[in-house]
């Protein structure tokens, strides 16, 4: 199992260090989809970019807790080791096709470099693995694709690419954050089955990042949701859907596309996330609930939080899921 346990990240910025992820505990299982959900700004790609150490070079340092895969902390890590787990245990998707290939290279020439860095292949093997994994991916005439370069394919075929190379050491885990955000609708849905095809034919754990509840009712079998930095539900896919009992999942659930009403404007939670640093003290989400009282300022709610496989981070969580029951 890959466990991100009681996580906490700050920006290191010249007024000092920022928190801005704070004790975030997450399980990836193999087999298993876990989705994190939240507004923009929540930290959803902090705590993802975290588990393989990707934030460092921007100054997001670790303040406490662990990443811990096979128990070992990823953050103890020398280079050698983590270059092994980057890609090789654990591949990453990101949300922007382009920026994620490198535009002087062609597809083949990364392709087999992935490859080779991960496994102890001849050039000729890793070029047929190369032409193999495309196919996997369900792009045809591989052999004429690996000459190509990025900017002559289609944003979906990027991804595909992409996913290729993700898939190319054979991970056990993957952490997909806003894997289709950035594509066109009709390409999103083709690129999530193929997500789903390969999560399921390789058992990996993944990590799905997004916005879209329908991605993660089709795709997970849990969710977090994320709230300034702090995972504030977490449960199976099924009861959090079912009943949500944290205040701010209900909001966003509220707040889907398809909730709206026609001829009137996209529904949203009034207010906003607080930035890192910013949060003030008892519940983050209290100037934004509508349950909130005076209780919410003073107390966080971590009996309710410790207490079930379904927590919400709420001192009124009864009266929330009463609510959203009703
Ligand atoms: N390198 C950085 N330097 C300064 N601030 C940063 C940096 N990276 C992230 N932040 C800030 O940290 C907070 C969390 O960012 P993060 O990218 O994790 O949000 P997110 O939940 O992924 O949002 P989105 O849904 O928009 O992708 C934001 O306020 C963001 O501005
Ligand atoms: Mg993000």
């Amino acid at each position: 199992m890959l466990k991100i346990e009681h996580l906490s990240l700050a920006i290191a910025t010249s007024d000092g260090a920022k928190a801005a992820v704070s004790d975030v505990s997450l399980t990836l299982e193999p087999g298993h989809v876990l989705g994190l959900v939240g507004e923009s700004g929540c930290g959803k790609t902090l705590t993802a970019q975290s588990i393989l150490r990707l934030g460092e070079h921007q100054g997001i340092v670790r303040s406490g807790g662990r990443v811990v895969l096979d128990e070992q902390d990823i953050f103890d890590m020398d280079e050698k080791a983590l270059r092994k787990v980057r890609g090789g245990r654990v591949a990453m998707i990101f949300q922007e096709p382009m920026t994620a290939l490198n535009p002087v290279f062609s597809i083949g020439a990364q392709l087999i470099e992935v490859i080779r860095l991960h496994l102890n292949m001849t050039r000729k093997q890793a070029e047929m693995r190369a032409a193999a994994l495309l196919a996997d991916v369900g792009l045809q005439d591989g052999e004429r694709l690996l000459k190509q370069f990025p900017d002559g394919l289609s944003g979906g075929m990027r991804q595909r690419v992409l996913i290729a190379m993700a898939m190319a050491a054979e991970p056990d885990y993957i952490v997909a954050d806003e894997p289709t955000t950035a594509l066109d609708v009709s390409v999103q849905a083709r690129i999530i089955d193929l997500l789903r095809k390969l999560q399921r034919e390789r058992q990996l754990g993944m990590l799905l990042v997004t916005h879209d509840f329908g991605l993660i009712a089709e795709l997970a079998d849990e969710v977090a949701v994320m709230y300034a930095g702090q995972i504030v539900e977490r449960g199976s896919v099924y009861d959090v859907f079912q009943k949500p009992a944290h205040p701010y999942t209900r909001a966003l659930m509220n707040c889907r596309p398809e909730m709206a009403k026609k001829g009137e404007p996209l529904p949203a939670i009034s207010g906003q996330v607080p930035a890192p640093g910013d949060w003030p003290d008892g519940c983050r989400f209290a100037a934004r609930c509508p349950l909130a009282d005076s209780d919410c300022t003073q107390s966080v709610a971590e009996d309710a939080w410790q207490a079930d496989v379904h927590m919400a981070r709420c001192v009124h969580v009864d009266l929330a899921a009463g609510e959203a029951g009703g």
